[in-house]
């Protein structure tokens, strides 16, 4: 199934997705992506009850497009998971799509498909694709290139080439250390119908990033990333890529508080370690806190409004 097909379940112009990056994907920067034309994203991570409903509201106020709430079924387990896709289905309009990243169990399945909305899975395993395309609408191949947390051991281009072999029933969209034309070209020849970008995304404008991370994100060259399995603190038990300061790869040291946070007006404390990125409402140790970044980081060089990297990277699904 090619680009046509995954614009007209996702109801955009351009099959180009932002991955749902807690913390760092907000409404401003969803409702941007969408107005641009492609699939905007916000990001739900832990988010509850006011919280998410705020953010969701706040998303739909932007925007009249349809955009995605994505959720993390590993890190709220299912009955969270199943609070969350309530209240989206309670509040949000019927174009707002839900991206999971990972697989959800058999019941999560279950109450996914009532829900009636469109839904986006992403995975890292060839087995994991063929499962989601039984029952979702489209399947993101996420491969180890990936900033963040990493749902697989094979490069993209290797899971791709077997994911696409099998036929699957639903659009293939690709994601991990894309953000130039000529590779959005090569994976669309070869057959797929769009591409996830996260790290790309990181950067624009419209991003709640903090200032420093996007400097580093903007320095860094592929081989600055490494693979860990550090920052475990509210995420344990997944391994991520992250950019490799001295916290990433150096010495281990006490997970004590190293700064605060707020998010959607709440006030939390970040410990050493924690799985939370620094936004631009974080203060302290912001060098010592985890910067997921994909090996994409190396094409990312300046900050652009949301809507001229959608623009420019959209030449490579013109024929
Ligand atoms: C800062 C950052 C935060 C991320 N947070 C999430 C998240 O909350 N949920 C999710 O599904 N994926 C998340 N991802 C992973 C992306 O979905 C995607 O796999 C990745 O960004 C693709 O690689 P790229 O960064 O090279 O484009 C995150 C990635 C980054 C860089």
């Amino acid at each position: 199934m090619g680009s046509k097909q995954l614009n007209e379940i996702l109801g955009v112009t351009t099959p180009i997705l932002l991955a749902g990056m807690g913390g760092i994907a907000g409404p401003a920067l969803a409702a941007a992506v969408s107005n641009a034309g492609a699939a905007g994203c916000v990001g739900g991570y832990k988010l509850k009850g006011d919280q998410l409903g705020d953010v969701l509201l706040e998303t739909a106020a932007l925007t009249s497009r349809s955009f995605g709430i994505n959720f993390i079924p590993e890190v709220v387990g299912s009955a969270g998971l199943e609070q969350q896709i309530d209240l989206v289905v309670r509040i949000s309009p019927p174009q707002v799509f839900i991206t999971l990243f990972g697989m959800p169990d058999d019941d999560a399945i279950s109450f996914l498909r009532k829900s009636g909305r469109r839904l986006v899975i992403q995975v890292g395993t060839v087995d994991d694709a063929e499962h989601a395309a039984d029952f979702c609408d489209v399947v993101v191949l996420q491969g180890i290139e990936a900033g963040g947390h990493l749902l697989g051991q094979l490069s993209l281009a290797e899971l791709f080439a077997r994911c696409n072999d099998r036929g699957l029933r639903v659009p293939l969209v690709v994601s991990g250390g894309i953000a130039d034309i000529a590779t959005i070209r090569q994976y669309r020849s070869a057959g797929a119908a769009g591409v996830q970008l996260g790290t790309a995304f990181l950067v624009a404008e419209e991003a709640q990033t903090h200032p420093t991370f996007v400097d580093r994100v903007l320095a860094a060259s592929a081989s600055d990333t490494v693979i860990t399995d550090r920052f475990t603190i509210g995420w344990p038990g997944r391994r991520h890529r992250v950019l490799a300061h001295p916290v990433a790869v150096g010495p281990r040291q006490p997970s004590t508080f190293i700064g605060r946070t707020t998010i959607s007006g709440r006030h939390y404390v970040v410990p050493r370690y924690s799985a939370a990125v620094p936004t631009r409402a974080t203060s302290g140790r912001i060098e010592e806190m985890v910067m997921y970044c994909g090996t994409s980081c190396e094409r990312v060089t300046a900050t652009e409004p949301a809507h001229k990297l959608v623009a420019r990277l959209a030449a490579a699904f013109e024929d």
